[in-house]
Parts: structure tokens; sequence; C-alpha cells
């Protein structure tokens, strides 16, 4: 991931240099426990520390959520850096010298066409915020958002503007700024026309510019005055407009989110100029798309008390429902408040219920809640096929909720609602069938739980705190015979690491892996028993006793497994009327019957 930005020995050295203790001592106060120091986990919120960290192996590891990873991966999951600025800032804080990366000519070329398409953003933006503001032509404009009561310190903050009722203001205006006009088009600013030049995309529409973090115009959209269809037109997504990542209002928000530590979520334009003019400055708004994972995490920066005020429609209901998974992915606080039925907060604030709206933010339901009170209201909860499915999808949900605690309280919740025990509940989700979710978009993948044999995990765990015991199981070639997928990939790439480098980095190889890998190796890695650390009277000799029994286990058990595989297809094959294959399962009956014997049998050769 990290390679084309800074080359592999220069994140090896800030990587070596840099202490994690420390670097996560900023964030999270840690105690020294053992060979680990211990702390409450950042990443979800927990009452007993399970977030652990190894200065010696320089990694981390949440046991509560499954975060772990190595400095870099700290800093990246803080939410606070990119992967570059993770390096520039362990860089400056260790004394390391970074070179200064010339961007390649293709970098470069793409770089300076974003600034093309700011500009010309920008100047679009001047031009309508202009026409609004003091051009004749903006009478019908103004005219519009007074009727609508927009006051003017809204008009100049959000910088809104006009768009007359003209085909080519746009284009002449762009025209005479000598900018491209085919990089305008590629913003959705004009259109070309049939035969030859352009005309305006943006007629007769209030004009709302969308601003990013820097406050660099990406996109715009624009409301027909009055009854025009369709009502709104939205530009085109571009290279510097992502509708998924963009929240209207952000730039103007974000420092009132962080005051307020709350996030107010709307659907509309004019819902989020009128919550800024009422004072309520901490809300943003979706641009005509469904909220995303991307646009939680931009949220989740600033605060993790998300309250979503979607329409009371059934589609405003859906919407907030759909927000539900995500919120419990993300590990973020939802809730939803609820307006009067045909109400949005512009109409409803415009009547003057501002002392109502924020009564309500006041008691703003918890999604989960929401969303079982819709669950019973969906299905009957006094049948028993009503309560069947109330509790699989309120389960289903629940399943995706990391944090145990709160997982275990809204089971409870779901339990008392439909008069069952917890109990009934927590078997119901052991039985179901495995795979049956829908995995859904940022949804981290854990590796089911696996029943992992014993000496397997030995043998890997061996590997993991003795490296130099690697060659000799190498040897053995112990790990075809693995009967876990996890531990003999696990396996395999310690052991590849192993023989391309001579030593075993652990961070390098959590950079490495998938996370299921990951997860398991920082299981051994901070849970490690006395055979494997360097106690007194554990010797070198007595581990390898411990590997050479292991070895004999793991042969044992696949020789008997190979064995009754091979019963199986002898019965099969004499079952059916042609006997062809049945000799040769035979013959390897006897092949099998000695390697049973054979000399190898639990050996370990010493190297
Ligand atoms: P609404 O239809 O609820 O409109 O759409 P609104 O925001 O309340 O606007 P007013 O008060 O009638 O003027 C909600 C949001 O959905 C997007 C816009 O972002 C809008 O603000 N939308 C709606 C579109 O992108 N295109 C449309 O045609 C309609
Ligand atoms: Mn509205």
């Amino acid at each position: 991931m990290a390679s084309g930005f800074l080359s592999e020995e220069k994140i090896s050295e800030i990587r070596d240099r840099a202490n994690i203790v420390e670097v996560v001592s900023d964030y999270v106060s840690l105690k020294k426990t053992g060979r680990n120091h211990k702390g409450l986990c950042p990443f979800h919120s927990e009452k007993t520390p399970s977030f652990m960290v190894n200065e010696e192996k320089q990694i981390f590891h949440c046991f509560g959520c499954g975060e772990g990873g190595d400095v870099f991966a700290f800093l990246m999951k803080t939410g606070h850096f990119s992967f570059p600025e993770a390096a520039e800032e362990l860089a400056k804080r260790y004394g390391i010298k970074l070179p200064r990366l010339e961007p390649s000519p293709l970098q470069k070329k793409e770089m300076a066409k974003r600034e093309v398409l700011f500009r010309i953003n920008q100047l679009a933006s001047d031009y309508f915020h202009d026409l609004l503001t003091r051009k004749r032509e903006g009478e019908p404009g103004r005219n519009y958002l007074s009727q609508r009561s927009v006051s003017e310190q809204i008009i100049q903050e959000h910088r809104l503007g006009f768009a007359p009722e003209r085909w080519d203001g746009l284009v002449q205006h762009l025209t005479e700024k000598k900018v491209s006009l085919e990089l305008a088009w590629e913003l959705g600013l004009i259109l070309p026309k049939k035969k030859e030049g352009w005309y305006d995309a943006f007629r007769k529409r209030i004009i709302f510019p969308i601003f990013d973090l820097h406050q660099r115009v990406v996109g715009f959209g624009g409301r027909a005055l009055g009854e025009g269809q369709p009502k709104y037109i939205n530009s085109s997504e571009s290279s510097v407009y992502h509708k998924g990542e963009v929240l209207y209002g952000l730039q103007a928000a974000r420092r009132h989110v962080s005051e307020r530590d709350g996030v107010i979520i709307v659907e509309g334009y004019f819902d989020l100029l009128t919550l800024h003019q009422y004072g309520l400055k901490h809300s943003i708004a979706t641009l005509g798309t469904a909220l995303t994972t991307q646009h939680i995490r931009a949220l989740k920066r600033y605060t993790k008390n998300l309250i979503t005020l979607f329409d009371p429609d059934p589609a405003g209901v859906q919407a907030t429902l759909r927000t539900l998974p995500l919120f419990l992915e993300e590990e973020v606080a939802g809730k939803a408040v609820l307006l009067p039925k045909g109400e949005d907060p512009d109409t409803f604030l415009k009547k003057g219920n501002l002392k109502g709206f924020e009564e309500r933010l006041a008691i703003a339901v918890p999604l989960i809640d929401y969303y079982f009170d819709w669950l019973m209201k969906a299905h009957d909860p006094k049948s028993i096929d009503g309560k069947v499915s109330i509790a699989k999808e309120g389960m289903a949900m629940i399943q995706r909720i990391p944090e145990k605690i709160r997982k275990d309280f809204y089971v409870r919740a779901l339990a008392e609602r439909l008069d069952l025990k917890e109990s009934v509940l927590y078997e119901m989700i052991r039985s179901a069938p495995a795979g049956r979710t829908r995995p859904i978009e940022g949804l981290k993948k854990r590796p089911p739980i696996e029943d992992l044999p014993k000496s397997e995990e030995m043998v890997v765990r061996l590997m993991v705190h003795h490296p130099d015991l690697i060659p000799a199981i190498s040897e053995e070639g112990i790990l075809n015979e693995f009967e876990s997928p996890v531990l003999k990939r696990l396996g395999q790439e310690l052991m590849g690491m192993f023989q391309r480098k001579g030593t075993l980095s652990l961070t390098e190889a959590l950079g490495g892996m998938d996370e299921g890998l990951k997860e398991k190796l920082c299981e051994y890695v901070f849970q490690e028993s006395s055979i494997e650390g360097d106690q007194p009277g554990v010797g070198s000799q007595q581990r390898e006793r411990i590997l050479k029994d292991c070895l004999e286990k793991i042969r044992r058990r696949k020789l008997k497994k190979d064995e009754s595989d091979l019963l199986r297809k002898i019965k099969e094959a004499e079952r059916q009327t042609g006997r062809g294959g049945l000799e040769a399962l035979l013959m390897e009956r006897q092949e099998l019957a000695k390697r049973k014997k054979g000399p190898s049998q639990g050996g370990f050769r010493k190297s």
C-alpha cells in the first residue's frame, strides 16, 4: 500500500525508529502489564481495558473490537491521518529525513487539471453569487429567497447564487475568462449543443455551491423557481466531486459539530440553510443520495453523536432505517428525530417552532430503538410468526454491533419486548446458518469463529515467538498436513516471510495480511503462554519436545482423516456397478497403511 509514495526501506526505517507505546500514549493512557501495555480502546467504547500494545513487537491489538496493527495502522485508525500523513508525522517526531518526492509527470498533469477544475467552479460560483446579490437579472432569485425567508447572512455565508433564464450566461462568462469549456462540461456546468457551441446547464435556478473542507467549490445544486421541473438539478460527479463523500454545509458546520459534540443530518439544501439560520449550526445535509459509510467517517472526526432528521413519510422512514447498520458498524451513536407528518425541518422551523424543534432533539430516539419500534409495527408481536420474524430481523441487526456490552444490552432489550428469554435469542443466532447476512459496505471482515486444532495452533504460536524453529518446521512439511485453512495460510505467510528475509518482522507481516489472519496473529502475539515465552524453566529442549508432540498429533489426525475419506470412497465405489475405480482405491489404502507404520512416523528432525 505504501510503495509509490515512500520506499520500503524508508517505511521500515520509520517503523523501526518509532516507538508505538509513545505514539499510542498520546491518545490512550497505558499501563504496563507483563510484556504488554494495556488501556481503554480508542476505537470502540469499553469500560474494562482490552486494548494491548506490545513494545517489543511494536504492534497493538484490541481484543474487544479486533482492531490491530502497527504504528502506521494506529495513526490511520484514529481517523486523523492518511498513510502518507502518518509517515510524515512519525518522521517528524523521530527525526527521520523524508525524501521530497517529485510527483510523476502523470500526477503533475492530474494535479494541474484539478486546479483548473476548482478554478472553473470558483468562477462559476462567483458569477452566480454576483448575479443574485448585485445584478438586475438576479431579481427573480432575490424574490424567491425572500419569499422563503432566507436571511441575507445565510446568502452570504453559503454563497448562494442565481442562474438567470438564459442559455449562454455562464458560457459567455467562462469564455471571457478564457478557461476550457470542455472542462466546464466535465463539471456539468455547461452542455454541448447539437451542432456546435455550448449552453448553460443551470437556468432560472437558485444555486447552492457545495464546498469541500478546504473551502473549494466542488459542485452545485440548483433549485427551480416555483414549480419548474426537475425541482433540483445537481452537477455531475467529477474528479473533484463525489456525492458519496461530500456533505453539504460541513465546511460551515464542523466547528459547531465539534463544540456541541453532535451533528444533525438532514436531506435538503433548504433544510440545512434554515437550521443554520435558526442557530442550529451543527447541521449538515446529504445531497440527494443516501448516507454512506464515507459520510459517517467524515463526521466521526468531529463527533460520534449523529442525529438523523429525515421526512416522516415512508421513504424517510426507510432512509432512517437504512442508516442503522452503517452506524452500528462505524460504532457511532445514531438517534432519530421525527417531525410531524408533512413537515420538513425548513417548514417546521419557519413556522416558529424553534422551541418545539429543540425539545424533539432532546428526546431523540436511539436508532436501534426506533428500528425495534418499527419491527413491532411491521410484524404482529402477539402472533408466534410475528415474534419469530421480529426476533430474526432484530438479531440480524444486533449482530452488526461490534462491541459486546452494547450488543448484550440490545439483546436484553429485544428479549424484553418479545417477552422471551435472552438465551433463546442467542441460541437462534448460534444455530442460524452462517454467511446468510449480507455483508455491507465497509464491514470489517471478521473470520468465522472456528474451533482450531490445538496442536496446529501451537505450531504457529511457536513460529511467532521462536522464529528460529521455522527452518525445522519447514523441513517437516507439516503445514501441508494442517486441517485448519486459516492456520495453514498463517503458517505459510510467516514461513514465506522468514525465508525471504531471514527474520520475522511481525509489523511487516501484519501490514501484508488480510483481516482474518491478522486477528489470529495478534492473538498469538499478545496472549503468550508460558511455553512459548522465555520463561525460566522452559528451555529450548522442552520447546522442541512440545513441537515434536504437536507434529505427531497433526500427522496422526491427518492420517485418520485420509483413511476415513478413503473408506468412504471405497464404499461409494462398491455401491457403483462399474468397479473400475475400486482397485485404485484399495491400492491407496495399502499405501496409507504403510505410511502409518513407516519410519518417519511422528518424526522431528533436529535442524
Ligand atoms: P425535497 O423534495 O424534500 O426538497 O428533496 P426540499 O429540500 O424540501 O426542497 P424545497 O423545500 O421543496 O425547496 C430533498 C433533497 O433531495 C435532493 C435535493 O438535495 C433536495 O434538497 N433532490 C430532490 C434532488 O437532488 N433532486 C430532486 O429533483 C429533488
Ligand atoms: Mn423543503
